[in-house]
């Protein structure tokens, strides 16, 4: 079966294929040729997975799922949530100089300052239109921010966040370890389960 995953992540999409197995097809984006931006400007990851999955459905009539991310931090209410990729650029924006994650993590370590109540989470949500219905699946991995940043493997805010049972933040953890217990390994899993039983 050919499913699509709507993303230019080739590295996202060669690990999903490989967890899918020979009974799917999956095309990205590129394979498409879907060069705009996809809309995802809801408040919520819920909507933005729904939109970008809904959006792709609607242009080309072909099932297709889309995720989205967000670390979730209890003492900032949830922040930066959806806004995980742009935090340090919204509102007032600080560190304009530096690379965004680097500025994102420097204004999280901030806004945590003096807070020792750090616990936090990633969540993902996986919105998929099979055949003109919706499903979702959703993975979440529980943690805490870190007091400083340590590690430089993994991406985004790797450095700060250490799952719950671990000594070492997700840029310290070897590769393999992180995408076996990430909230995007847990959401994936869901969805593959949900397409074996079909
Ligand atoms: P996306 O929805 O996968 O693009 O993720 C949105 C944002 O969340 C990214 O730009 C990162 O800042 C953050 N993020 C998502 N997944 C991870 C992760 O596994 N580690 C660290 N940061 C992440």
């Amino acid at each position: 079966m050919e499913l699509i995953f709507a993303t230019n992540n080739r590295h996202k999409l060669k690990e999903i294929s490989a967890l899918l197995g020979d009974n799917y097809t999956l095309l990205g984006l590129s394979d498409l040729d879907v060069s705009e931006k996809i809309p995802e400007d809801h408040e919520t990851l819920e909507e933005n997975a729904s939109q970008k999955a809904w959006y792709i459905y609607n242009k080309f009539k072909r099932s297709c799922f889309a995720d989205d991310t967000g670390l979730e931090v209890t003492a900032l209410n949830g922040a930066p949530g959806v806004y995980s990729a742009r935090y340090s650029r919204i509102g007032h924006p600080v560190f304009p100089e530096m690379e965004p994650a680097a500025g994102n993590i420097r204004k999280l370590l901030l806004e945590m300052e003096g807070i020792s109540g750090r616990a936090a989470q990633f969540r993902t949500v996986i919105a998929l239109v099979l055949n003109g219905t919706e499903y979702q699946f959703e993975g979440v991995v529980k943690g805490e921010i870190a007091l400083s940043s340590s590690g430089n493997m993994g991406f985004g805010y790797d450095p700060v966040f250490r799952p719950e049972g671990y000594n070492e933040t997700f840029a310290l953890m070897d590769l393999s370890l992180k995408n076996r217990i990430s909230h995007r390994a847990r959401a994936i899993n869901k969805l593959i389960e949900f397409l074996k039983g079909m």
